[in-house]
C-alpha cells in the first residue's frame, strides 16, 4: 500500500555534510521524494513535532538541538514508506539499537544527534506532514 512519511535530516546531518549521503540512500531504496525543504525549525514547529516527548527529561535539550540550525524536511512516498524509512534509519540509539548498515549505525554515535527522524505510524505521518508542509495535498 502506498503511503507517505515525514522525514527530517536533523541539524547534525546538515552540519556534517551528510544530506547527499542520506538522500542517496532514500533514492536507492526506491522511495519517491514528494517534498523537500531546507529550513531552520521554529520553536513552535519543534514543540508541535515533539509534543509526545514534552514530559521527557531530554525535551529541553531536544528542542535546542532541533532548532539549532538548518535541517532538511521531506515527505517520502512509496509502498510501506513509514516502515521502509525506519529500516533505513535504524533504531533510535545509533550504537545499541540501530541495525548494521542503517544510517544511524553507519554514521552516528549519539541518541539525540542521530541524524534523521521518520514518522512512526500513519497517524504520526499525517500529523507531521500537516505540521511541516501545510500546503501539501
Ligand atoms: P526521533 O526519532 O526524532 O524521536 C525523538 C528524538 O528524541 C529522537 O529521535 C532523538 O533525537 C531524541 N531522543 C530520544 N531518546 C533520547 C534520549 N534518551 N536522550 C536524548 N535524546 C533522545
Amino acid at each position: 500500500m502506498t503511503e507517505r512519511t515525514l522525514v527530517l535530516i536533523k541539524p547534525d546531518g546538515v552540519a556534517r555534510g551528510l544530506v547527499g549521503e542520506i538522500i542517496s540512500r532514500i533514492e536507492r531504496k526506491g522511495l519517491r521524494i514528494v517534498a523537500l525543504d531546507l529550513r531552520t525549525a521554529t520553536d513552535e514547529v519543534a514543540r508541535g513535532h515533539y509534543a509526545e516527548h514534552e514530559d521527557k527529561p531530554f525535551f529541553g535539550s531536544l528542542l535546542e538541538f532541533i532548532t539549532s540550525g538548518p535541517l532538511v524536511a521531506a515527505v517520502l512516498e512509496g509502498p510501506r514508506a513509514i516502515a521502509a524509512f525506519r529500516q533505513l534509519a535504524g533504531g533510535t540509539d545509533p550504537v545499541e539499537k540501530a541495525a548494521t548498515g542503517s544510517i544511524r549505525a553507519d554514521l552516528a554515535l549519539e541518541t539525540q544527534n542521530n541524524l534523521v527522524h521518520g514518522s512512526d505510524s500513519p497517524e504520526s505521518a499525517q500529523r507531521e506532514i500537516a505540521l511541516w508542509f501545510p500546503g501539501l495535498t
